[in-house]
């Protein structure tokens, strides 16, 4: 598919996998996209996951027919974009394979591809023809061997998983009517947030470098090729990558006998009348994803857990972790849960919050037995939640 004259997209939907990375459920699929540069020299950025081999080989045949490749940039190891190294070798033997010092390994490791292979340096340049190819390193955006790729001539970015999204591609993959942002916008947010959230300050250290290139098209690894929406796209994953987010509250919880659930929606009810933002997550009934998706839209955190062998409920100590282990940042807390002989969520949550330096809007309810509006009663939360009056 012509992007331009010179840049052609191969990529391909996948409507098959179930869950990205065997964690993230993906129901609307995921692309994995990759593309050539077509000049005296051919240039094939990223390949794709390893079911795809065949459909993928006859995409590169179909704009390029007998022309050999004539170097496979590498911007990222990760197997979802690397794991057809070797059968591009197998098709095109002379393909130098041009890359940083770090994916060297990774490419050996992986691949077992250890010959002609061209390390490039920060900044340096790769003459194609009329175009040219510039290396810039943007580690841990997502791998630290993560670099991407600048064709100055066609303003193009080829931008490895940063400005990703899940969600496959529609008809031509240049965002339009069909592919625009904020049909993905959700699940632009939901990737972000569980495949690279942890990494904010290195996403806002390459947004700084980027911040300079007259970019008129961004070519992800995943989604929508952005020409249209690239201020609306680079905003998000700004703002994303700042742990910025919007007066809002998210309640996350998880319930055995449905106490802790009745609280939860009558939290939620409470919110509703406020004329609160809010989402509502069951953490049994629904992947951990979508709220940690939330809670990088809303600046409140709070978590609904029952005591369970005198520890966090597993499903939302599963969330707590990953908003602690993705480094989240200026998020007000607060915790509420059922036991029944001895209670212990709500102390543990509250310490790991504050242990991740979130706010704690209070101590936190902790009711014995079945609930009643008069055992958890939020009226504190809510008088204390700054937009209530
Ligand atoms: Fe889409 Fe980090 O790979």
């Amino acid at each position: 598919m012509k992007l331009t004259e010179r840049i052609r997209y191969v990529g391909l939907n996948d409507r098959q996998t179930v869950l990205f990375e065997n964690q993230w459920p993906i129901p609307e699929g995921v692309s994995y996209n990759s593309y050539l540069v077509v000049d005296e020299k051919v240039a094939l950025i990223d390949t794709a996951a390893a079911a795809f081999g065949d459909a993928y080989l006859e995409n590169i045949r179909r704009e390029i027919g007998d022309r050999p490749v004539d170097y496979l940039i590498v911007n990222h190891m990760e197997p979802d974009h690397s794991a057809l190294q070797a059968r591009i070798r197998a098709q095109y033997p002379d393909v130098t394979i041009v890359t940083n010092a770090k994916a060297v390994p990774m490419i050996a490791g992986f691949q077992g591809i250890t010959e002609n292979i061209r390390v490039i340096k920060e900044g340096e340049n790769l003459p194609l023809g009329e175009t040219s190819l510039q290396f810039f390193m943007a580690p841990m955006v997502h791998w630290p061997e993560t670099m991407v790729t600048w064709c100055a001539e066609e303003q193009t970015l080829f931008s490895g998983d940063a400005f990703g999204t899940f969600k496959a591609v529609n008809n031509n993959v240049i965002d339009s009517e069909s592919n625009d942002y904020e049909s993905y916008k959700e699940e632009m947010t939901r990737y972000y947030a569980s495949i690279v959230g942890k990494y904010g300050a290195t996403v806002q250290n390459a947004l700084k470098k980027l911040s300079g290139l007259p970019i008129k098209r961004i070519c992800s690894t995943h989604g929508p090729v952005w020409e249209r929406d690239i201020p609306q796209v680079v905003a998000l994953y700004d703002r994303l990558s700042r742990y910025d987010a919007d007066p809002g509250v998210v309640i996350a919880y998880g319930s055995m006998y449905g106490n802790t659930a009745k609280a939860a929606r009558a939290l939620a009810d409470a919110l509703e009348s406020a004329k609160i933002p809010y989402a509502l997550h069951d953490l049994c009934s629904e992947n951990v994803s979508y709220a940690l998706r939330d809670v990088f839209r809303y600046e409140t955190l709070v978590l609904g857990a029952p005591t369970y062998n005198n520890g966090i409920f597993p499903p939302v100590r599963q969330l707590m972790e990953a908003v602690c282990d993705r480094l989240v940042k200026n998020r007000r807390f607060f915790a509420f849960g059922s036991f029944t002989w001895a209670g212990a969520s709500v102390r543990l949550l509250n310490e790991m919050a504050k242990s991740a330096g979130m706010e704690l809007i209070g101590d936190g309810i902790s009711f014995q037995h079945a609930y009643s509006p008069d055992k958890c009663d939020f009226g504190d939360l809510l008088h204390n939640l700054y937009y209530v009056k």
